[in-house]
């Protein structure tokens, strides 16, 4: 796992110029090309995106742009009084970035706390665009019933984007991690420790989307779902030293709580063997540059976590529902969080 695991958060990414950095990049683009031949002899037939809704195979799978956003609006419809669906912008080839409100009063500003999922920043690693909705629709069904999706849909407003990466998930022949321009959306955002990406117009337009949808709604905290290894990720992802040392936040403790959070929901997350206690510092597992994670915490005042769901990075899709309910109390731990312990930005 430790191989397949560095290459979920890591590949292809630039390191900052120091020599260690370029050893971690030729280290990084062999795992890389690795994977993708992996990738290549693995081919699901699942992941075919040209078929119409219509057409869709039946059965579990992991539906494609165009069902994904029917069964959106199809749950805007069913739960309108719970739910809002809106565009965050467009990926590069114009496929809208979907994202779904869930709140007792969706669209409409409070004072509450605001948490947000992200799925599928890496096109390669599709189970989030599955798990945001199961979520969404266990909060519907559940809201007034449950004391736990009641106080989700009463006390905050949920954010669901299924996919930040729709044009790498439809990508032909084989799904790819990177987006239409094959960059890496997790290497992609301005760093703190490295200029490289400082211009934000130059930024990929599913980069811009994310960073002007933080910058809009004030969220307290959330996460982003990541496949290739069973471990949940804490700020900071880089350190200066370009080294696997712990590179912490003013917010670690924090950050420790919420991480150990979910491991510990989890049936198995916190007794695994490669990280204790099922969570990691980020730069401590391997520093990366450009992340997603640390640009919500420092820019966003927003506490993100970076989850990685599972080893596999394509569940076959007869395992969604299982994964379902093995992340299901993380899942709603970590948004309650929000709620129940005042959890707060710097
Ligand atoms: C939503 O999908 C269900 C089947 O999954 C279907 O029966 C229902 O008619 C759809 N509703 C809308 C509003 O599209
Ligand atoms: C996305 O593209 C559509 C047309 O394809 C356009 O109408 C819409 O304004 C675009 N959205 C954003 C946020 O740029
Ligand atoms: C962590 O930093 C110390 C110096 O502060 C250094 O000696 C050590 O080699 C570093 N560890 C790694 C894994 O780079
Ligand atoms: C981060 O926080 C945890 C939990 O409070 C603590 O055990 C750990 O020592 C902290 N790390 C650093 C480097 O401060």
């Amino acid at each position: 796992m430790g191989r397949s695991s560095l290459v979920t958060r890591g590949g292809g990414g630039w390191s900052g110029d120091h020599r260690t950095g370029f050893m971690i990049l030729a280290l990084v683009a062999l795992l890389c090309r690795l994977d993708a031949t992996l990738a290549e002899s693995l081919s699901p037939d699942t992941m075919d995106d040209a078929a119409t809704p219509r057409n869709a195979p039946a059965g579990p799978h992991y539906r494609n742009n165009l069902e994904l956003e029917e069964a959106l609006r199809n749950f805007t419809q069913r739960c309108s009084h719970i739910s809002k669906l809106y565009s965050i912008g467009n990926s590069t080839l114009g496929v809208p970035l979907w994202a779904l409100e869930i709140s007792d009063k969706p669209g409409v500003s409070e004072p509450e706390p605001a948490f947000k999922f992200v799925g599928n920043m890496h096109g390669d690693e599709p189970l989030g665009r599955e798990l945001v909705l199961l979520l969404a629709e266990w909060l519907c069904e559940n809201y007034l019933k449950d004391s736990s999706a009641t106080l989700i849909v009463d006390k905050l407003h949920l954010h669901l984007l299924p996919s930040m990466n729709p044009d790498g998930f439809a990508a032909k022949p084989n799904p790819m991690r990177n987006n239409a321009q094959n960059v890496d959306l997790n290497r992609d955002f301005p760093d703190q420790y490295f200029p490289a990406n400082n211009n934000e117009g130059k930024r990929q337009p599913e980069t811009r989307a994310i960073m002007n949808w933080i910058r809009a709604v004030r969220f307290t905290a959330s996460a982003s779902f990541h496949e290739g290894a069973l471990v949940a990720n804490y700020p900071y992802d880089g350190n200066l030293a370009v080294n696997q040392n712990c590179s912490v936040s003013p917010d670690n403790s924090t950050f420790r709580y919420l991480a150990g959070l979910y491991a510990n929901n989890h049936p198995s997350m916190s007794k695994s063997k490669e990280f204790v206690g099922g969570v990691t510092n980020g730069a401590k597992w391997y520093p990366l540059y450009g992340g997603m994670q640390d640009w919500n915490y420092l820019h966003g005042n927003c506490l993100e976590l970076t989850l990685e769901m599972n080893e596999n990075k394509w569940p076959p899709p007869i395992k969604i529902s299982q994964l379902w309910s093995e992340h299901r109390k993380s899942m709603l731990e970590l948004v309650l969080s929000t709620v129940t312990v005042s959890i707060h930005g710097f």
